[in-house]
């Protein structure tokens, strides 16, 4: 049974690297950087793909922000729903794959993804954002031929207009 249940977490968290960026949080520190440069106002919303164990959900609930995550992995839905769980009325988990799941609306948006993955995520974020300047932050992995607005420790800030 023991191994069965390990099995269960090592495909959970193995499989995903088929659609996404395997699990690996942001550091604290690093994730006060990245909203930082969002500079997204309180009662604005943050969309995060690929929402982890909820650390920057929570971090960003606790600004004042609504905030929405994507995550494919049920454990980490699990995880970040008990762990935002003060600030349910600001968070909401989406579980699913944020390459097939419609995107709710947002002023911003935080990524933790894999380079091969960014220039499929600059098409879908044209094809999302509305008429409003758009920021977007990726922690470590550029989007190629977009200009940088600003970076600080590895993190970049992107606006689409
Ligand atoms: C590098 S981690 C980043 C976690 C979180 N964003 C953070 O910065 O702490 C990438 C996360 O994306 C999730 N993921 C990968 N591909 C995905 C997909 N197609 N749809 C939803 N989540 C995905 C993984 O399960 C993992 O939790």
């Amino acid at each position: 049974m023991i191994i069965l249940i390990l099995v269960a977490i090592v495909l959970l968290f193995g499989l995903v690297v088929f659609r996404g960026a395997p699990y690996l949080p942001t550091m604290p520190a690093q994730v006060d950087i990245a909203l930082d440069l969002l500079g997204l106002e309180k009662g604005q919303t943050l969309l995060e793909l690929g929402s982890g164990d909820g650390i920057v959900l929570k971090k960003a609930a606790q600004r004042g922000l609504n905030v929405i995550g994507i995550e494919l992995n049920p454990l980490l839905v699990i995880i970040t729903y008990i762990r935002c769980w003060k600030y349910r009325k600001q968070v909401t988990i989406i579980w699913g794959d944020y390459w097939r799941k419609p995107w709710p609306a947002s002023d911003g948006m935080y990524v933790f993804l894999l380079d091969k993955y960014m220039k499929k995520l600059d098409k879908k974020v044209i094809q999302y954002r509305k008429d409003v300047p758009y920021p977007l932050v990726s922690f470590t992995f550029k989007i190629p031929d977009k200009h940088t607005i600003r970076s600080k420790n590895g993190i970049h800030l992107y606006l689409y207009k």
